[in-house]
């Protein structure tokens, strides 16, 4: 069910009608001059508790942003309309939250913390004992009851699409096997066959040049074979301390480019990784290719790395046009490509490589144009 559909059968299960939206809205002129205190209160609570500090850290949002944001969204909350676009946006700042990790117990303690403080400012408003106390006393509760439902079902919404994500990866990566295998066999007569026929065609350019050709083909198929395979299974992983600088220069030597595009490389000295070189060589090969693709005909991609927290941050910038929107969403999903090219394996590679070095690939937005890649790996002592 989507937010709107939970928010409707809430409504009518909690009884919130015309008269509660009645209610708040009279209470919104006595209250509106609290909302920047019970913000302060809000954020002051989440700074004094470490772990709910850290989030607001994580978060690309100053606190003094959030306590604007916080009194808007109670000028929302007593002002309406609570209609579909309502609750999409309320949902849209749920997202926000699953988007920095947040986790969902929180929100009970915040929405407690809401509650207890505008219901004790109603109570300032309104008579204690008198029937308008109680009904706005109702309206108020029902309401933040409804905006604790939407925010639980963006939690909901998220766990879906994870499991949705890993349900398809598990059929894919069935078929890409089953499938990967059955081509080895045809790629491997096809090769050979050219292989005598390069003996048999003696000296006629035409002939030599097609067989060339297919032999170029047949690899490129082996190429994408072989990703496939390894993108499903577990291929045994060989961890040793390497250097950085050397693993992204072997890395940077495979990459195909055009004259006009530079790729330049900074900051890796003295930086060691624990990982396997060749899988670590494959991921930067993947993702410095891209960057390269990425800036067409002229350009640059830098590499650059640092250590944070005893982790290696690489990052791999390029000037291309960046990515668009509704790429970025499933970027590091098979099969999903930009390219006309390509078949949308070298991502979803970098993925699967970099979580089994219990490292981490994202994509942030520069502020050029282009596409940023940070990749993190565990470091290792020098
Ligand atoms: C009832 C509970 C909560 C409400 C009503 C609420 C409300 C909001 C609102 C209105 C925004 C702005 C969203 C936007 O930019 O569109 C926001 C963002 C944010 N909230 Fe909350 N919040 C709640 C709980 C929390 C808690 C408990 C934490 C942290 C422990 C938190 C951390 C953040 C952070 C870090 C952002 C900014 C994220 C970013 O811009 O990257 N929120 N919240």
């Amino acid at each position: 069910m989507n937010p709107f559909g939970v928010f409707h059968e809430l409504q009518d299960y909690v009884g919130f009608g015309p008269a509660d939206q009645a209610i708040l809205r009279a209470l919104h002129p006595g209250l509106a001059p609290d909302f920047p205190e019970v913000s302060e209160l809000f954020y002051a609570r989440i700074l004094e508790y470490p772990p709910a500090r850290a989030v607001l850290e994580r978060g690309e949002s100053s606190v003094g942003h959030l306590r604007h944001s916080l009194v808007a969204w109670m000028e929302g909350l007593f002002q309406g309309p609570w209609d579909e676009n309502y609750v999409e946006r309320r949902a849209r700042i749920g997202r926000v939250h699953v988007r920095i990790g947040l986790p969902q117990h929180y929100m009970f303690g915040a929405m407690n913390l809401l509650r207890r403080e505008l219901s004790a400012r109603v109570s300032r408003l309104l008579a204690p004992e008198s029937p308008e106390h109680f009904v706005a006393q109702n309206a108020l509760s029902r309401m933040l009851d409804l905006e604790l439902a939407i925010m639980l079902q963006t939690y909901r919404e998220d766990l879906e699409a994870q499991k949705a994500r890993t349900e398809r990866m598990a059929t894919f990566g069935q078929v890409v096997a089953s499938i990967g295998h059955d081509l080895r066999n045809p790629l491997g007569v096809a090769e050979s066959s050219v292989f005598l026929l390069e003996k048999r065609v003696g000296t006629d350019p035409g002939a030599k040049k097609h067989l060339q050709r297919i032999a170029e083909q047949i690899a490129v198929a082996n190429g994408i074979v072989t990703s496939l395979l390894d993108l499903v299974r577990d291929r045994p992983m060989d961890p040793l301390p390497l250097a950085l600088s050397e693993v992204v220069a072997r890395a940077v030597d495979l990459v195909q480019r055009r004259e006009g595009v530079k790729v330049d490389v900074r900051s890796l000295a003295g930086l060691r990784v624990l990982g396997d070189a060749a899988q670590l060589r494959q991921a930067f090969v993947n993702l410095v290719q891209n960057a390269v693709e990425a800036c067409g005909e002229t350009g640059s991609v830098t590499v650059e790395a640092r250590m944070v927290d005893g982790k290696v941050e690489i990052s791999v910038e390029d000037t291309g046009h960046g990515l668009d929107a509704s790429v970025k969403a499933r970027l590091f999903e098979p099969l999903i490509t930009t390219k006309s090219k390509g078949v949308g394996l070298g991502l979803a590679l970098v993925k699967r490589i970099a979580e089994r070095h219990g490292g981490t690939i994202g994509h942030v937005t520069p502020p050029t144009q282009g596409a940023r890649f940070i990749l993190t790996l565990p470091g290792a002592p020098s």
